[in-house]
């Protein structure tokens, strides 16, 4: 699919590097093809040492590149936007991970027509289990999404969403590892409450929601139906059940997903340039 063209990636910090670490190891594209910079030379290097990538300045890379991914931190995106737009035309497919930055934000700065597509990956892209959803701009079409697909697929799965549904992503995927990470260090802390030494209750923890998560995305059964499957009568998971059911997780969980989607807008606001008078 992605046969020779050229992929550039400015900002190679932790997304980056993870997008086209995966994007290599897939075999999705060739080193030769791959044009990167940062600049942080050391985070450059981190990629030089293991595949023979190109590296170059912005404007060098933005030129390069078919499709150009930028995964800087949205605040250093309109310095970058404007030091680049030139480089940039119709037939470049830009790809921009920077969270709430909206595509017309991005499409304003650049040449008339560039295709831009907007990608809200999750930190799991680290090490290859991401969840990442993307929306198209004014410019970009069906095959520039199914380009972007296969590159977020390098690093897990993707789906496409409209962008106003990019605060409820955010809130969800985006923001969701850290809902994992604090089941587990409450699990952790109830297992060693009950009796058990803290290293053994992590380790049973942890494992628990790796297999759990495997068994929901192997089945075809609902994550509902699993649990009801697992919940005998006046058994142990019932007593947990009803604990939780009655001092309401569900909408605990619910109020803090909204609260994540609420910030997450109110952020993508402060990105926005000032309205004319
Ligand atoms: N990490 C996540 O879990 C996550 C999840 C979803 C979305 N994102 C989005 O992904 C983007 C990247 O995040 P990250 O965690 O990968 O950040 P990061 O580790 O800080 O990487 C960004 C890299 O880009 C470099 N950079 C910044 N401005 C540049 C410029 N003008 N020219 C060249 N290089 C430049 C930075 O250098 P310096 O360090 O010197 O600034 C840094 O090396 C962000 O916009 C974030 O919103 C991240």
């Amino acid at each position: 699919m992605l046969k020779g063209k050229h992929i550039g990636c400015i900002g190679v910090g932790n997304m980056g590097r993870a997008m086209i670490e995966g994007l290599l190891q897939a075999k999705v594209v060739q080193d030769a093809h791959v044009w990167i910079a940062d600049r942080s030379s050391e985070k450059l290097r981190a990629l030089t040492d293991t595949y023979h990538v190109q590296t170059g300045s912005n404007r060098e890379v933005a030129q390069a590149a078919d499709i150009l991914i930028l995964a800087i931190k949205p605040q250093d995106m309109p310095q970058l936007l404007e030091e680049i737009a030139d480089m940039t035309s119709k037939d470049t497919l830009l790809i921009s991970i920077a969270a709430g930055i909206p595509t017309a934000l991005i499409e304003s700065a650049l040449p008339p027509a560039v295709p831009v597509i907007r990608v809200m990956p999750n930190l799991p892209a680290m090490i290859g289990a991401g969840a990442s959803a993307y929306c198209l701009g004014a410019h970009a079409s069906w095959p520039h999404g199914v380009v972007c697909s296969l590159i977020c697929s390098a690093v897990g799965i993707s789906v496409e969403v409209s962008e106003d549904q990019m605060d409820a992503v955010t809130a969800l995927s985006g923001t969701g590892p850290a809902y994992v990470f604090l089941l587990a260090e409450v699990l952790t802390e109830a297992g060693a409450r009950e009796g058990l030494p803290r290293e053994v209750a992590s380790y049973l923890a942890t494992q628990t929601l790796l297999g759990g998560a495997k068994m929901i995305a192997q089945s075809e059964l609902s994550p509902a139906t699993l649990r009801q499957q697992v919940t005998s009568p006046n058994g142990t998971t019932a007593a947990a059940m009803a604990v939780f059911e009655q001092e309401g997780l569900r909408e605990l969980f619910y109020r803090g997903v909204h609260a994540a989607r609420k910030r997450s807008a109110e952020l993508s606001q402060t990105h926005l340039p000032p309205a004319r008078p």
